[in-house]
């Protein structure tokens, strides 16, 4: 089979592609409703199948020959600790950590927000939910408690999953002070609050609300798999929009299984008892996807890892723990391989270890850009993949789809549409563009297993920002082109959304958030290119008049006031006063032109601005030393 025959049985015969790739795993019920379209319109995979995701990632395994094999191996630089549990291992927490749910009334369809650090702990309580019915939300755990506080009231969790603190580097941060100010600013109050005690930190407890883990769990029983359809939700991870309220994704168990299980060995060649390294984090969707699902899924090893590519200890890290358990395929974001090339740029570090087990890099998050792709390959002599995908669709939109036709990869591109996605570059005015030409990437519907159904409780915005711009299509929110041979070159947001180390965020969001400090009149918020992180934040106000603190004290003061509303990881560690912002006459800001400028790229001066000397200002502050 090669890639072109494959994607065109995908694309001429959608049900009979994908039913055919539902049989690799073990329903309850095979489906007999292929795709199905709901009372919206919008289509479902697998809608009446009968299944447990949990059950087709442990017990099928457990009851098929991989008991005793490594399923999940949890190594944390920052602890000191290694551990490796078998399949039949983690299948028994699973079922525990599942039981402890059912005693406090998690039932299906109930929700379970999971804020915790990467710990063995999180992936447990993700498959333990799913175990029972119950639909997760995890919230990365460098989110401040307002972030979380807007998930609680969103997803309206019954019982709130979490530790007592998780470590950064050497930094202990205490996770329960953030729970408890989140649910004090929450309108909605979970039944409970479960905490799992880690060493380093004792949570204070409000009981009856809350309850110690260790505790709860030495009095659980395990419990069996609650059989779902193909349709009930696995579960919802929020993702930045354009506006301050983020977007709960939802994921439906069915198709999400199906494109996981298909993924492993299309996309990554990776076949069952191979150990696969996702260094990511659970609270995204590269960690739930690729740390926890598809390599369960597919009966392969996956590496539950607590460190950073640098500094825990050295830029040596990732290397270290490839030789030790003989990693096949690591699959990181551009910024951990940009941060590990600047610390150790001649590769005296990863000379140190044995790769021969490694077979390919994979690279997402953001564009990888080509020196850095060039630098690995020509350090590692390996194929170096990029791969493009988001939080809606839990899977890659385009790829080199390795594991069907090893194609040759074009620096900067993410190689070709994957199986299921009709990729159409579609100009302002909604017609198809011809190749080599720029413009918004969609995907023609119905999207394939695994992408989103709606948004959480809300599909008006599920229509209006994904599927009503182009009826049709789905788009993407990302902008590039195809080239003559049909490879993808995704060049980067067309909207308000920035990718920050990996980490996407909201300029809306962070704009929301400076725009309530009492001095600011008004303001924008850009990305500006960065070498290490792709982009960070930077922020341009407008005083209002009579302010009387200094520039510097105000500057500071919002820096602290992101921190501590969205989280460290916005990094948001430049602003600037300014007269006024560039505006058009209609009174938008012209953000585009702000980041053009500030990146230094070309620019027209656009013809509707209301008053040049605005950008003038800007541009002087780009020259300033
Ligand atoms: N909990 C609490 N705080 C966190 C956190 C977490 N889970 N993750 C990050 N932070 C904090 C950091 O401590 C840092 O705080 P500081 O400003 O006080 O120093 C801040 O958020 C920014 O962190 P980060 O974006 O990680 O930058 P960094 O400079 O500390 O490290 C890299 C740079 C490149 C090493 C790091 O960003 C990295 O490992 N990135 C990979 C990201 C990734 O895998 N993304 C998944 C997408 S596939
Ligand atoms: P997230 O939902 O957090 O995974 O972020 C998705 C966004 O990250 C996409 O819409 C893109 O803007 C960007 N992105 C992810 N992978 C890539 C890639 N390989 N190339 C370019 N951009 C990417």
């Amino acid at each position: 089979m090669n890639y072109h025959d494959e994607f065109n049985n995908s694309k001429d015969n959608p049900e009979a592609f994908w039913k055919d790739k539902s049989t690799d795993l073990k329903w309850f019920k095979p489906p007999q409703k292929i795709l199905s379209q709901d009372e919206y319109g919008i289509h479902h995979w697998f809608s009446d199948g009968e299944m447990n995701t949990a059950y087709m990632a442990l017990d099928y395994h457990v009851d098929n020959g991989r008991a005793d094999q490594a399923a999940l191996i949890y190594d944390s630089p920052v602890s000191g600790i290694k551990q490796t549990f078998t399949y039949r291992e983690l299948r028994d927490e699973v079922a525990l950590c599942a039981g402890m749910l059912k005693d406090l009334d998690v039932i299906k369809g109930d929700r379970v927000i999971i804020y915790m650090p990467m710990i063995p702990q999180a992936a447990i309580a993700m498959l333990a939910c799913a175990r029972i019915g119950a639909i997760h939300s995890v919230v990365f755990g460098g989110f401040a408690a307002p972030e979380l506080a807007i998930r609680i009231d969103d997803a309206t969790p019954k019982v709130i999953l979490s530790a007592s603190c998780g470590i950064e580097i050497k930094r202990c941060i205490e996770y329960k002070p953030l729970l408890d100010k989140a649910i004090k600013i929450a309108s909605h109050a979970p039944n409970h609050c479960v905490i799992y005690q880690h060493k380093l930190a004792k949570a204070s407890m409000h009981p009856p609300r809350d309850i110690d883990w260790q505790e709860a769990l030495s009095k659980s029983e395990p419990v069996d798999c609650t059989p779902v359809k193909g349709s009930d939700l696995l579960y919802i991870l929020y993702t930045s929009g354009t506006t301050g309220k983020p977007k709960g994704v939802v994921r439906e168990n069915g198709g999400h299984a199906v494109a996981m299980k298909y993924s492993m060995k299309a996309i990554y060649d990776m076949n069952p008892g191979d150990v696969f390294w996702a260094a990511s984090d659970v609270g995204w969707v590269v960690g739930h996807s690729y740390i926890i699902y598809a390599p369960l899924l597919h009966g392969c090893t996956t590496i539950l890892y607590e460190g950073k590519p640098i500094m825990t200890p050295d830029a040596g890290a990732f290397w270290r723990v490839v030789e030790e358990y003989k990693v096949k395929a690591l699959f990181t974001a551009p910024t951990a391989f940009r941060a590990i090339k600047k610390e150790d740029p001649q590769a005296a570090l990863a000379n140190k270890y044995d790769l021969s087990s490694l077979e390919s890099l994979f690279s997402a998050g953001e564009r990888l850009d080509p020196p850095t792709y060039e630098w690995l390959c020509d350090t590692f002599k390996l194929p170096v993949i990029d791969h493009w995908w988001q939080t809606e669709t839990g899977w890659a939109i385009s790829a080199n789809m390795r594991g069907i036709e090893k194609m040759p990869v074009k620096a900067g591109s993410s190689t070709v549409p994957c199986p299921g996605y009709t990729i159409e570059i579609l100009g302002e005015d909604g017609k198809k563009l011809s190749a080599n030409q720029q413009g918004n990437i969609a995907v023609k519907l119905p999207l394939p297993p695994s992408c989103l159904t709606t948004i959480w409780e809300d599909m008006p915005r599920f229509k209006a920002e994904y599927l009503e711009t182009y009826p049709g299509y789905y788009v993407s929110g990302d902008g590039g082109y195809l080239d003559d041979d049909g490879y993808l070159f995704v060049m980067g947001r067309v909207d308000d959304v920035i990718n920050v180390a990996g980490h996407r965020l909201s300029t809306g969001g962070m704009e929301e958030i400076i725009g309530k400090h009492e001095a600011i009149a008004e303001c924008a918020v850009v990305g500006r290119n960065d070498d290490l992180k792709g982009q960070i934040p930077v922020g341009f106000v407008v005083l209002k008049n009579g302010i009387k603190d200094s520039e510097k004290d105000i500057i500071k003061a919002l820096m602290l006031l992101v921190r501590e509303e969205i989280g460290a990881v916005a990094s948001f560690k430049e602003a600037y006063v300014v007269k006024r912002l560039p505006k058009t006459r209609s009174g938008k800001i012209l953000r585009k032109t702000i980041r053009q400028i500030f990146n230094g790229e070309t620019f027209s001066m656009p013809s509707t601005i209301e008053d040049p000397t605005s950008l003038q200002e800007i541009e002087n502050l780009m020259s300033r030393p």
